[in-house]
């Protein structure tokens, strides 16, 4: 059966307004549409692609676990499962694993266990109030319901009836206004340790520790959602390492499956203790196919070699995106870390991100947005640097076509 672009419209629910050129096969960084003309990947599959298209060891372990044993659920569980907890519980803070299947609802989880725990561990003598989250403006985390509500975009939320209340958006690196809101009667602090979505915004490490001791103050739990942040793309295993503070709850998808789904939320023994069994659980989660993959994806990337790669490779990209502002004049700041890098546009440029990644894409350069002002990239932590030369070359052909016409 033949497919084309135009079948997409004809069948696809259209929430997804899709690129015109259909990838048919990756390898690397380097990717092939249905013509066989070869794109540059910085997009990464957005933040998932972490080493990069079929990556030998990966497909081996795919094959390997595929010919053996897929899917039980969890009336029972399996061996990656339990190899894949023990290995992410050795590297972090996290005394307990929960596998999901995606990100939003890794953050779910983590969102209706800080209300249970609250619920524990309230004192019920009086009324019993613990049970208001505060999150951040332009935060993301998802799209079901309640994550979609805790993220800080409603034009992602408005428009499907009565949301679930007791939601409050701060601003980010706003550590007057968490003050301001914050209380005894917040049950948990949700927040992207570097915000992805909202425009690659590195937040200022006193915020992040002055929320910590906010939450400590008022018992209430730090969520940090590493779900875009994690799996080494900052050059540590996850973004807290770096910023030297310790979350509750730790939720991690996108990059920890290096391309096969998966979602996991990462907490202590005492928090844990509050999803009894039958309080929550996944038909797929934790399935032993996903693991297997994840569990050698974590096995390649939680190294120290990966780590000085990465900050490496982001030297490389700021180094060439410099110049290429320098001669071009687009750019107001390059920010974030490692391989998760924002353009963000200058004034003369306002809301027109899209262009712009338009314009790489026509170049044969994948790349992504974040919001209207920044354009993203997210590539492999693998890339290799000949990649990222001929990426970038191909990134400011797409510059110049839009400069020239102005
Ligand atoms: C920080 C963050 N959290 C959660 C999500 C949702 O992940 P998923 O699309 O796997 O549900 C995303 C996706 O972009 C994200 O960037």
């Amino acid at each position: 059966m033949q497919v084309s672009r135009e079948t997409f419209n004809q069948v696809m629910v259209p929430n997804y307004a899709p690129a015109e050129v259909v990838p048919v096969k990756g390898l690397g960084s380097r990717v092939w549409d249905q013509n066989g003309d070869e794109y540059i990947d910085f997009a990464g599959g957005i933040a998932v692609n972490v080493l990069g298209h079929c990556h030998p060891e990966l497909v081996q372990v795919l094959n390997d676990q595929g010919s053996k044993l897929w899917h039980l659920s969890n009336v029972f569980t399996n061996e990656p499962a339990m190899r894949l907890a023990s290995k992410l519980v050795a590297a972090t803070f996290a005394e307990k694993v929960y596998f999901a299947n995606s990100g939003a609802e890794a953050n779910e989880a983590a969102l209706k266990l800080a209300r249970r725990y609250a619920i524990d561990h309230a004192d019920h003598s009086g009324t019993f109030e613990k049970d208001e989250i505060i999150s951040f403006k332009q935060g993301f985390h998802g799209r079901t319901f309640f994550t979609v509500t805790v993220g800080g975009q409603p034009a992602y939320s408005d428009g499907f009836g009565p949301k679930p209340g007791g939601v409050t958006h701060c601003e980010y690196n706003n550590l007057e206004m968490v003050e301001q809101y914050i209380s005894d009667k917040t049950c948990a602090v949700m927040m992207e340790p570097m915000q992805g979505e909202g425009g690659i915004i590195v937040p200022d490490p006193d915020f992040v520790k002055g929320v910590r001791a906010l939450c400590d103050k008022h018992n209430a739990l730090l969520i940090f959602d590493e779900v875009q942040s994690g799996m080494g793309r900052t050059g540590q295993l996850y973004e807290y390492m770096n910023l030297g503070v310790e979350p509750d709850i730790l939720t991690s998808a996108k990059s920890l499956g290096g391309g096969f789904p998966i979602g996991a939320m990462l907490t202590t023994n005492a928090i844990a203790n509050s999803l009894k069994p039958g309080t929550h659980g996944s038909t797929y989660g934790g399935n032993p196919l996903a693991c297997a993959v994840a569990e050698k994806a974590f096995d390649i990337i939680n190294n120290e070699e990966i780590f000085s790669g990465v900050r490496q490779k982001e030297a490389l990209f700021r180094t060439l995106l410099n110049e290429i502002n320098s001669r071009h004049n687009v750019f107001s700041e390059i920010r974030g870390k490692g391989m998760l890098l924002g353009c963000a546009l200058n004034e003369k440029y306002q809301g027109r991100a899209r262009d712009f990644m338009l314009a790489a894409t026509k170049n044969k350069l994948m790349c992504l947005v974040a919001g209207v002002n920044v354009v993203r990239f997210a590539p492999s932590l693998v890339i290799p640097d000949e990649d990222i030369t001929e990426g970038l070359h191909r990134f400011e052909a797409g510059i110049e076509s839009i400069v020239e016409r102005e």
